[in-house]
C-alpha cells in the first residue's frame, strides 16, 4: 500500500482577503496528513480517518459525513471500481492548520498516476475542498501542494517560494474550540457587503500588509515582521473573525513575542506568533500557564510527496 503525505499550513498574512483576490503568505509546517488509496473492483468505497469514517457501495445512494465529501468527491470521480482509503493525521480538525487541505491533497496525490505533476493534484484537491467550501481561494492547497514559504493570489495560482528568516520561529496556540471556514468566510462576506468602500480600503491595506510582509521577509527583519502580523489582526478584528478567547491568546503572546495574529479562518482555532530564539520558549510557555496548547512549528520545504 503506498502512502502520500502533505504538509499543514499556517497562514502568515492575508487570510479572507485572498478570497477577494488578494495576496496572501502561507507556510507550510511541520505536521502532515498520509493519505493510502487502494483501489477495488467491486464498486465499494471505504474511507476510514480519526474523524469519520464510511463504507458503501457505488450503486447505492449512500448518506455520509459532511466531513467526508470531499474524499467521496476524490474516491467518485477518479476510482471507478471503488477504493480503499485511509487517513491518518496529525493535525487537528477546525483549528485552521490546513487538515482538510492537506487530506484532499495526499488523497488526490494518492489516486492520481504516479508522477502526476503538482499542478494537477492540486487542481483535483481544489476541487474536492470545494465540495466544502465552495469560494475556497485555494491557498491551503497549493501550501500543501507545493511546501515550503509561498506568496499565493487566486490569479497567479502557482505559487511563489519565499525564503524565511533563518532566525524565525513561529509558535502556534490552539484555542481547543473548532471553527467552520464556510461560516467564517460568509462572515466576511456579509461585512463586504454591509461596508463596500470600508472593505476596499481594507482590503487595499491588507495587501499592502502582504507586500511590506514578502520585502521583510527578504530582508531578514523579524521585528518588522511581527508587526505586520499586529496589523493584519487589527484587520481581522475589523471584519468580524475573532473573539474574546482568540483576543485574550494574542493579548498574552504579544507580551514576547514580535507580534501575532490569528491564522486561518478564525472565529476558533488557532494564532500564530512571530518570534525566534530570544522569545519563542517564554511565548510558548506562556500561553501554556494561561491553559493554551502551544506548540513551535518549523516551515516544512516539502510538499505533496510519497511515503
Ligand atoms: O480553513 P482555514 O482556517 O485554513 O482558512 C482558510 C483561509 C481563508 O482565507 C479564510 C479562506 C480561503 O479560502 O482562503
Amino acid at each position: 500500500m503506498e502512502w502520500y503525505s502533505a504538509p499543514g499550513k499556517v497562514i502568515l498574512y492575508g487570510e479572507h482577503f485572498v478570497v477577494y483576490g488578494n495576496r496572501a503568505v502561507l507556510c507550510a509546517i511541520n505536521r502532515r496528513v498520509q493519505v493510502s488509496a487502494v483501489p477495488r473492483s467491486d464498486d465499494i468505497i471505504s474511507i476510514q480517518s480519526d474523524v469519520a469514517s464510511t463504507r458503501y457501495s457505488m450503486n447505492d445512494y449512500a448518506t455520509i459525513d459532511p466531513a467526508l465529501a470531499p474524499l467521496r468527491h476524490i474516491a467518485e470521480s477518479r476510482c471507478p471500481g471503488g477504493v480503499d482509503i485511509h487517513v491518518r493525521s496529525e493535525i487537528p480538525p477546525g483549528a485552521g492548520l490546513g487538515s482538510s487541505s492537506a487530506c484532499c491533497v495526499a488523497a488526490a496525490a494518492a489516486v492520481s498516476p504516479k508522477q502526476s505533476p503538482p499542478r494537477s493534484v492540486l487542481a483535483l484537491a481544489l476541487d474536492a475542498e470545494r465540495t466544502i467550501h465552495p469560494n475556497s481561494s485555494g491557498a491551503d492547497c497549493a501550501a500543501s501542494t507545493y511546501g515550503g514559504i509561498i506568496e499565493y493570489s487566486k490569479e497567479s495560482p502557482k505559487p511563489v517560494w519565499r525564503r524565511p528568516p533563518d532566525t524565525m520561529r513561529l509558535v502556534v496556540a490552539d484555542s481547543g474550540a473548532e471553527h467552520s471556514t464556510a461560516r467564517m468566510v460568509e462572515t466576511v462576506a456579509r461585512f463586504a457587503r454591509d461596508n463596500p468602500e470600508r472593505f476596499d480600503t481594507m482590503k487595499d491595506m491588507a495587501d499592502s500588509l502582504a507586500g511590506l510582509a514578502l520585502s521583510s521577509m527578504d530582508a531578514g527583519d523579524i521585528h518588522t515582521l511581527g508587526r505586520l502580523a499586529s496589523q493584519n489582526q487589527s484587520l481581522l478584528e475589523d471584519i468580524g473573525v475573532s473573539n474574546d478567547t482568540m483576543r485574550d491568546m494574542i493579548h498574552i503572546a504579544d507580551r514576547h513575542s514580535y507580534g501575532s495574529k490569528i491564522t486561518g479562518a478564525g472565529g476558533g482555532g488557532c494564532i500564530v506568533a512571530i518570534t525566534d530564539g530570544s522569545n519563542s520558549g517564554r511565548t510558548a510557555s506562556a500561553l501554556e500557564s494561561a491553559g493554551y496548547h502551544a506548540f513551535e512549528v518549523s516551515a516544512d520545504a516539502a510538499g505533496v510527496n510519497p511515503l
